[in-house]
């Protein structure tokens, strides 16, 4: 089969589309046939080993999975002898992270990392969904207890996480401003996002405006910047970004909470908990995937780039 093959760390120029074994399902795997993929954060940083403590559970000085993307979509062709869930010709979408190995024509993966796809729904779409909305979903449901009526702000808007948390926040039916940079600004907007700032024309941390809960998924600034920005009682959660500020905030969050009363949380993604819940959204038309592409596979190290420059909107999609 055909996947995009890395040796060592690097840049995206490090990627290089190979012939490999096509991969044998173990006991408890289904064989994939991989309908489209999605590119996440986890992507970018294994492929150049940072930061650098990834390399202690990834590979020291070289990768030991060689095959990254891990949000897949595609047709199971083939089940193990224990798996009892699926069956070839379903069609299914999930996150393989830890495993990866979805920038490929076939992946193996284990039950439990997949859910069923609506028929409704596409492969393009469905590969988009699994990391990115899980973190929207968790960092605002679970983390942020959002509830109607609030003001909520979310700090790198325009992407995937801050894509899926406009719309579930409209759930709710709060008030929703997004920071990203202008070029994306337009499709926020479009988006049902109430107000947009331009990040690299205002910092909403000093505009006197503040708000119930933040969702930040940049995590550039320090945690009193943030605070500054909430109400009282209000919720900071983190779902990504700088780890010096994220381990600041981890630091200094229970102090702050205890004098300032607003409360800073961080997100530790739970993969595909709620699959489920966004199958049942998806079918009632509440939530639809932003999709940049889909691209082919032998394009992935120029789609690597582009999400590295951050220019990508929603979820960049390969098609294998
Ligand atoms: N907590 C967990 O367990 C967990 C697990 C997996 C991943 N993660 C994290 O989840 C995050 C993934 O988010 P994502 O998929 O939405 O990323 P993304 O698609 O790269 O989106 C990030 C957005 O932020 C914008 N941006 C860049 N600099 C900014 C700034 N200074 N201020 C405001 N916006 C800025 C980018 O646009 P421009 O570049 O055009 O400005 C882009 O639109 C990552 O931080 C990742 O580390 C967390």
């Amino acid at each position: 089969m055909k996947a995009i093959v890395y040796e060592r760390y690097g840049s995206p120029d490090v990627l290089a589309l190979r012939e490999v074994d096509k991969p044998i399902p173990k006991d408890d795997e289904v064989l994939i046939r991989v309908h489209a993929v999605s590119i996440n954060d986890w992507d970018w940083g294994l492929l150049q080993g940072i930061p650098f403590i990834n390399r202690l559970f990834y590979g020291l000085l070289k990768p030991k999975k060689k095959i990254l993307g891990s949000d897949i979509a595609g047709r199971i062709e083939s089940v193990g002898k224990n798996v009892k869930k699926f069956q070839p010709g379903d069609e299914v979408y999930g996150d393989l992270s830890g495993d990866w190995g979805g920038f490929a024509e076939y992946v193996c993966a284990r039950e439990n990392a997949l859910e069923l796809k609506p028929a409704s729904m596409t492969f393009d779409e469905a590969a988009a969904i699994p990391q990115a909305a899980m973190l929207a979903v968790q960092g605002l449901r679970d983390k942020g207890q959002i509830q109607p009526g609030q003001r909520l702000l979310i700090n790198g808007a325009g992407g995937g996480v801050g894509t899926f948390a406009v719309q579930i926040a409209k759930l709710y039916g709060v008030e929703v401003t997004g920071v990203d940079s202008s070029g994306k600004l337009d499709m926020l907007r479009s988006m049902g996002f109430e107000q947009v700032i331009d990040y690299t024309q205002e910092d909403f941390t000093n505009s006197g405006q503040c708000y119930d809960l933040i969702l930040d998924v940049k995590t550039n600034r320090s945690v009193f910047d943030y605070t500054r920005a909430l109400n009282p009682n209000g919720i900071y959660v983190i779902v990504g970004g700088f780890l010096d500020r994220v381990f600041q905030a981890l630091l200094l969050g229970p102090w702050i909470s205890m004098i300032r009363k607003k409360k800073i949380r961080i997100v530790g993604l739970k993969p595909n908990k709620d699959l489920a819940y966004m199958n049942e959204l998806f079918e009632a038309g509440r939530v639809k995937p932003v999709i940049d592409g889909p691209y082919k596979l032998s394009e992935v190290p120029e789609a690597m780039w582009y999400f590295g420059e951050g220019n990508h909107k929603g979820k960049i999609v390969i098609t294998p």
